[in-house]
């Protein structure tokens, strides 16, 4: 596959990436700092074997200028699109975003505005080239809304009703699309945060997404077990969410 990657340079997506690389995919890594492309290019394609170079632009989650430009230039050196992944995302905890609401204002544009609209300029595209896989990084955090993650997780819980949409839309045009939902991943993002019962790795959650991507699932909980967890959450009573600390 030819693939468009934003957020290869870190935690889950430098997995997912890793992983495609190895298997063949051709891929161009889109981000914000181009020394972390640079380097997270050079390590794919040693990891691909070294046949094929992997190229890269600045694009930022914070900034929607740049999306046209960086897209544009990922078909032209890819000479096609496949599917387009999007792993890059923000998060901040519950107590510090309620004192600092710029913080919350850019994690909000970051995960919920400017994901989609980057997810719009990506679909346009996949269409018009007959159809594609978009697949993007969403939370559990999306699915209830929860103390510890009111504001994280109405940027998600947004995004994942938008990518559900997209993908009844768009499904009979070829254009597939998957929502995943990590639980708690151990990386950069989460460190320095207690991990819960169920805390994953990155490298068996990319495994999971590429089976996920691979099959066409238009939704995928990763690790697996948090499919069940969250299945119990979203029925507990209201008043139970209230008392509970999660
Ligand atoms: N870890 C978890 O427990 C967990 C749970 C549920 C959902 N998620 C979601 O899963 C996705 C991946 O998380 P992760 O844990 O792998 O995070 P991570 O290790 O912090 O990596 C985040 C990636 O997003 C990129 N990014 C951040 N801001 C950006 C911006 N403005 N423009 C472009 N790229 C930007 C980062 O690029 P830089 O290299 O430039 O920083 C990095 O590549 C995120 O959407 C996250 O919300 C994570």
């Amino acid at each position: 596959m030819k693939v468009v990657f934003l957020g290869a340079t870190r935690g889950m997506g430098r997995a997912l990436s890793r992983r495609m690389a190895e298997r063949g995919d051709e891929l161009f890594l889109l981000g914000r700092k181009e020394s972390d492309l640079s380097t997270s290019a050079k390590d794919l394609e040693i990891r691909s074997g070294g046949d094929a170079s992997v190229g890269f632009h600045l694009c930022d989650l914070e900034d929607p200028s740049t999306f046209e430009a960086a897209l544009d230039k990922a078909e032209e050196t890819l000479s096609g699109l496949d599917a387009v992944v999007v792993t890059g995302g923000l998060f901040g905890k519950q107590e510090d975003l309620e004192q600092d609401l710029p913080l919350t204002r850019r994690i909000l544009n970051v995960n919920f505005t400017n994901t989609i609209l980057f997810c719009e300029h990506s679909k346009q595209r996949l269409l018009r080239r007959g159809g594609g896989t978009l697949c993007v990084f969403s939370s559990v955090a999306g699915d209830r809304g929860r103390k510890p993650v009111a504001l994280y997780g109405a940027s998600k819980a947004g995004l994942s009703h938008y990518l559900e949409s997209l993908d009844h839309k768009h499904r009979a045009d070829g254009l597939v699309t998957i929502c995943v939902k990590p639980g708690f991943v151990k990386t950069g993002m989460t460190e320095g945060v207690d991990p819960p019962p169920f805390a994953g790795e990155p490298d068996p959650v990319a495994m999971r997404v590429l089976s996920a991507i691979d099959r066409g699932a238009p939704m995928v909980y990763a690790p697996a077990v948090w499919g069940h967890v969250m299945r119990i959450i979203r029925f507990l009573p209201r008043f139970v969410m209230r008392r509970v600390g999660f």
